[in-house]
């Protein structure tokens, strides 16, 4: 064997090991999850699921700098992809207050802003899985300003 093909050799066994060690700690994460799944969300009104992703959003927002709550935190996240995607079903209230004919325009819009929280929710999942506590400080803020788009186009304005 020439000295170049044990070179290759050993450059793709490094990164074989490199790769398997990184994947390790999300193998952790992903069994440790495996049997948190809820069934029943969906059958949860649009508020309620609102209510318990508020909730949740609070638990987050102190544990999301600690590096020690990681497991925590993606278990919050993970309920909180749950509970958006379940919202997905929901019609907000102010549906009824609008003309027929301008409701499906709104239903669309709505969609387009839960399906644009699922997505900053799995990449938070993503940011924590990496360890990556700065990127996963910016991903929550981000979820407070969809949040405040998501209500005032979409929640009916209180009485
Ligand atoms: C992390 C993000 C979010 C949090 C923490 C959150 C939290 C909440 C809370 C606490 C309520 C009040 C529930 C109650 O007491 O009745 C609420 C209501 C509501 N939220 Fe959100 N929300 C989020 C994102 C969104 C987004 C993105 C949308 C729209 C695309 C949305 C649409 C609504 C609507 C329409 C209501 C009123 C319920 C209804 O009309 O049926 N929310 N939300």
């Amino acid at each position: 064997m020439s000295r170049r093909t044990i070179a290759y050799l050993a450059t793709g066994l490094i990164l074989m090991t490199g790769t398997s060690l990184s994947l390790l700690p999300m193998a952790r994460h992903a069994l440790a999850d495996s049997h948190a799944a809820n069934a029943g969300d969906e059958a949860l009104a649009l508020p309620d699921l609102m209510k318990e992703l508020g909730g949740s959003q609070r638990k987050l927002r102190r544990m999301i700098k600690d590096p020690a709550s990681v497991t925590e935190s993606l278990r919050i996240v993970r309920r909180m992809q749950k509970l958006t995607a379940a919202g997905m079903m929901g019609s907000p209230e102010k549906t009824s207050d609008l003309q027929v004919s301008e409701r499906s325009a709104f239903l669309l819009a709505y969609k387009r802003q839960i399906v644009q929280l699922i997505g900053r929710l799995l990449d938070l999942e993503e940011a924590l899985l990496q360890g990556d506590t700065k990127i996963g400080q910016e991903i929550f803020r981000d979820l407070g300003k969809i949040k405040s788009e998501g209500h005032r186009r979409f929640q009916r304005p209180e009485e």
